[in-house]
């Protein structure tokens, strides 16, 4: 049994609070179902700043978001868990509620084996702790990308004209791999900052982003367009629409809740998106397919890791980060990025002690 220490780091997040504070090591959950991991690095997701501000409905079958991105290794492995002390990590965040945030020292997952190989995903990239970037985030534009695909029944991407809602995070995944697979892809972000690290980081080209308030003069412009904000207002479906040629396919990934409709019909946003399904609409006498992904899966994870691996030119994951933190400065900085007082273009990391190369692991 390895040591660890009487009390560790964790965050908690309570009423709209984040605290970080010390708290007894639990040696009696290191049981034969049990993986603890250390994290390396955590990345905020706007899923996170969503949680402390309340406003984002909590799927029960997988549990909050708050803490999901992470890579970090293996310290603890029961015996029944398949895994190994030592292995490099990350966490899918879709399979079950019984795990603890990963803004923490630790974070303790427990489950049956097959829960477990599907929740805890090895890292197949030795040097990522030097070459930084979260495989959580790409691994749900993978699998948006597949359903889309899918689900609209399109034989590829290639030659598609991609109109992309959102240069955060997700927006600027989905158009390194809209590109990727051969299509055109045009981002439309409403605030400058975020279109300004697009193209100083040279992850978009001058001709690839716009301001949102230019949408309107590439109407009827895309044959695919995705809407990628943190909130998907029925002001945006309108915009997206009417980017969208006749015959297009509208595609839901940013935030959606609990009723929201497509504007002028019955189409249900956010349960087409949460259950990834496709919809007929229609718009201004355009046909529409409404459709929408959610989450991911191990096999996403690992097209992923493929995908930066074969091809990190097309795929500069380590440039989405704009700014690294210690975690005892996280609990400010979310608050105040959840109050809107504070904004960061592309990936806020936090990077831990154990992180440090000079520190050997328990
Ligand atoms: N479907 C899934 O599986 C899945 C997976 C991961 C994330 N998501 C969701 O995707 C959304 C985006 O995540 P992210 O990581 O890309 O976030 P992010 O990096 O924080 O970017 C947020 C984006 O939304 C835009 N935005 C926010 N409010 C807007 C508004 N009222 N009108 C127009 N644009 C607005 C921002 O534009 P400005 O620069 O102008 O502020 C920015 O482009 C989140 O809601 C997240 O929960 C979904």
């Amino acid at each position: 049994m390895p040591e660890f220490p009487s009390t560790y780091e964790a965050t908690t997040l309570v009423g709209g609070t984040v605290r970080l504070g010390a708290h007894p090591f639990p040696g009696d959950a290191l049981g034969e179902d049990t993986v603890v991991i250390e994290p390396d690095y955590m990345g905020i997701c706007r899923a996170d700043i969503k949680e402390i501000a309340g406003s984002r409905d909590i799927m029960e079958d997988r549990g909050p978001l708050f803490g999901h991105e992470f890579i970090g290794s293996v310290v603890f492995s029961g015996a029944r868990t398949g895994f190994r002390t030592g292995e490099t990590v990350t966490l899918n965040p879709n399979i079950t509620p019984t795990r603890t945030t990963g803004f923490a020292d630790y974070v303790f997952v427990h489950g049956a084996r097959e829960q477990l190989d599907q929740a805890v995903v090895r890292v197949p990239e030795p040097e990522i702790t030097k070459n930084v970037w979260m495989p959580e985030p790409f691994a749900c534009i993978v699998h948006a990308v597949r359903k889309l695909v899918g689900l609209a029944n399109l034989p590829s991407l290639q030659g598609k004209r991609v109109g992309i809602i959102g240069a955060g995070c997700s927006g600027l995944l989905f158009a390194m791999y809209a590109r990727h697979l051969e299509a055109s892809v045009s981002v439309f972000n409403r605030g400058a900052m975020r279109r300004d690290f697009a193209r100083e980081r040279r992850i978009l080209a001058e001709e690839e982003i716009f301001p949102l308030a230019e949408a309107e003069s590439h109407r009827n412009g895309f044959d695919i367009v995705i809407v990628a904000s943190t909130i998907v207002t029925p002001d945006l479906l309108r915009t997206a629409a009417a980017m969208a040629a006749d015959g297009a396919v509208l595609f839901v990934y940013g935030g959606t809740r609990k009723g929201d409709r497509f504007p002028g019909g019955d189409v249900d946003v956010d349960t087409l998106r949460r259950r990834e399904r496709i919809a007929p609409a229609e718009y201004l006498g355009k046909r529409l397919a409404v459709s929408g992904a959610y989450g991911c899966l191990k096999e996403d994870y690992e097209e992923a890791f493929r995908l930066h691996a074969e091809h990190p030119h097309d795929f500069p994951l380590e440039k989405l980060t704009s700014t690294q933190i210690g975690l005892g400065e996280f609990p400010e900085l979310a608050m105040s990025i959840a109050a809107g007082t504070a904004d960061f273009p592309g990936k806020v990391l936090i990077r831990t002690t154990a992180a440090d190369p000079d520190r050997a692991r328990k």
